[in-house]
């Protein structure tokens, strides 16, 4: 039996549901060398702005239970440089959403407008969880205003898909998906990393020079879960889930919890092929149970007594 990988992720046709996620996979080709990206759903670019960015001073990364620590401070190389260098260097069969960030509004559609000028990028991923710069920092996705204003602007600058990656550092991650439907996204990525600490018990020191960071990585896994969860039972918009994601059986997981896809980000870092193998064994996962269509399993979740 073959098994039929193909999902839509909110117009987006992919033809597994396997991706790999903004900020862990560079470019892509970065990772041409260990799988062949064509074996992929799609690629997520690192998350990029108007203008290059050199990002923190180290540490920017320390390894936690089950995870790691990041603030990495957006580090890219800029819109114009991804369109003129990146992107046409990588083979045309892969599947491309290019993330933007900014730290104002209009930054973001910028960005988003520069990148729908080229015909590879198949979609756009909006990483809200970046600080306002004119509300004293608080990010994007952390404040449901904000959150409707930016959507709403990026929507109107763009007429290609628009999923819109939220911030897991909220109280209702519910609350969050029906502001970005109600604005017209067309599909939602979570969950991005969870704001945390690490410190070294000798020198006292925070492990990052940033002090805080973005915990990533198996350890969130539950966390991920539970969030793409309820906001699958929240908005009707397909969700691509996002969080510790290791091996096929993983990716099933946020399937069944109402993910429409997945993206594999942490793992890369443990094995570069990672989400090769993981698309790879979802089809062996489905096939040994006769499933036919890995859609089918899109929020099949059996919650007892429902
Ligand atoms: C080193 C590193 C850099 C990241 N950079 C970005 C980024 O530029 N944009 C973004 O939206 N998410 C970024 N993320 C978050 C990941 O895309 C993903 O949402 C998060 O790590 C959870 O998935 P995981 O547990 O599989 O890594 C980054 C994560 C890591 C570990």
């Amino acid at each position: 039996m073959t098994v039929d990988l193909r999902v839509d992720l909110g117009g987006i046709a992919l033809r597994n549901p396997v991706l790999t996620a903004s900020g862990t996979f560079g470019y892509g080709t970065e990772f041409a060398p260990f799988l062949d990206l064509r074996r992929l759903g799609g690629i997520v670019s690192k998350s990029l702005t108007l203008e290059p960015r050199t990002g923190n001073l180290p540490h920017r990364i320390a390894e936690t239970h089950g995870g790691m620590l990041n603030a990495i401070g957006l580090e890219n190389v800029g819109v114009d440089a991804f369109l003129r260098e990146k992107l046409p260097a990588l083979h045309p069969d892969v599947v491309v959403v290019a993330s933007v960030f900014g730290t104002e509004i209009e930054q973001y559609a910028e960005a988003c407008k520069r990148l729908t000028a080229s015909p590879r990028v198949a979609g756009l991923e909006v990483n809200a969880s970046c600080p306002h710069v004119k509300s004293g920092g608080i990010e994007f996705g952390q404040n449901p205003k904000l959150l409707a204003e930016l959507v709403r602007v990026v929507r109107r600058a763009t007429d290609r898909p628009v999923l819109v990656k939220l911030s897991p550092n909220v109280t209702s991650i519910a609350e969050m998906a029906r502001v970005c439907e109600a604005e017209g996204a067309d599909g939602l990525s979570l969950i991005n990393t969870l704001q945390a600490l690490d410190v070294d018990v000798e020198t006292r020191r925070p492990k990052l020079r940033n002090v805080l960071g973005g915990l990533s990585g198996p350890a969130i896994l539950p966390v991920a879960l539970r969030m793409v969860f309820q906001a699958a039972r929240a908005v009707k918009l397909p969700i691509c889930g996002i969080g510790g994601i290791a091996s096929a059986e993983d990716a099933v997981k946020f399937l069944i919890c109402g993910a429409t896809a997945v993206q594999v980000g942490t793992a890369n870092y443990l094995n570069p092929a990672a989400a090769g193998e993981i698309a790879d064994g979802l089809a062996d996962w489905a096939e040994a149970r006769g499933i036919s269509r890995i859609a089918d399993l899109v929020g099949s979740i059996e919650v007892p007594g429902a």
